[in-house]
């Protein structure tokens, strides 16, 4: 079986009525989050990568109930662990109404309040690196903001089913009117796709710093989306369909023997 070696958990905030932690693929940059309203007990994942249960403290999740597992949206850059997670732990799959995947899941949408493990989610729809993307604001206090903004740059839109014009819309006329003091956790850090090295940000300091979000018009924006972007990361259409439930991993293995190594 995929077993991603290199992760790390690099934050914990944790008190009697809340806990929250990321964990960050070192290699990758690649996110997960997990959260929940009691330091143990029932919890949300977002973004799991492939096998993400093993990473549950303190052995094999057995403090930890996972009761819902979200994906922000169909990752193009590295396999997503959501489905093996919900059929390990019962846990049920959310993810946006728009979502082509071919697992079954409870759709959620823009301006939604779920109630999740006692937190308050709200669901904001944030297309532009991909149509289903959603980001979630978790107790009015964390931006689980996906690939749509990240630490000091944003997603790319040049990976299949990205938009310009959404993401521009995304950012300018929903994300910078969340408060400067809401904190911001995106799916990705470190050098392959932000400037800095830095885990989180919040609003304030990226609608200061952040190089996308000084653009004044659509034309800037669309300049700065379509020149000096890195390559795009290998077979990103196969693990889409992987991802979707198009492919079987086991097939995708066949095609690339890298996919069975920790590419993904
Ligand atoms: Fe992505």
């Amino acid at each position: 079986m995929y077993r991603p070696a290199i992760i790390k958990e690099n934050l914990q905030i944790s008190d009697r009525n809340f806990v929250f932690r990321q964990y960050v693929r070192k290699d990758t940059g690649c996110c997960t989050y997990l959260f929940g309203a009691t330091p143990f007990g029932d919890c949300v994942i977002v973004d799991p990568l492939m096998d993400f249960e093993r990473f549950l403290p303190p052995s094999g999740g057995k403090e930890y109930h996972v009761k819902h597992v979200i994906d922000t949206h169909i990752h193009a850059d590295h396999l997503s662990g959501a489905r093996e997670l919900c059929s390990l732990t019962g846990a049920k799959l959310l993810m946006h109404e728009s979502s082509q995947v071919s697992c079954e899941f409870e759709p959620i949408g823009d301006g939604m309040n779920l109630n999740l493990c006692g937190l308050n989610v709200k669901v904001l729809h944030t297309p532009g690196h991909a149509t289903e993307h959603v980001s979630l604001l978790v107790d009015d206090r964390f931006l689980l903001s996906g690939d749509s903004l990240l630490i000091r740059d944003v997603g790319r839109t040049d990976l299949g089913r990205g938009s310009n014009e959404q993401l521009y819309q995304t950012l300018f006329k929903k994300l910078v009117l969340l408060e400067d003091k809401i904190e911001v956790y995106p799916a990705h850090i470190g050098a392959k796709h932000s400037l800095t090295g830095e885990q989180s940000s919040t609003m304030g300091i990226e609608k200061h710093l952040n190089p996308a979000l000084q653009l004044k018009t659509f034309n800037e924006f669309l300049q700065y989306m379509t020149e000096g972007w890195p390559p795009k990361p290998n077979n990103y259409e196969l693990y889409i369909k992987v991802n979707q439930g198009q492919i079987r991993l086991e097939e995708a293995q066949r095609l690339v023997q890298h996919v069975a190594v920790g590419e993904a």
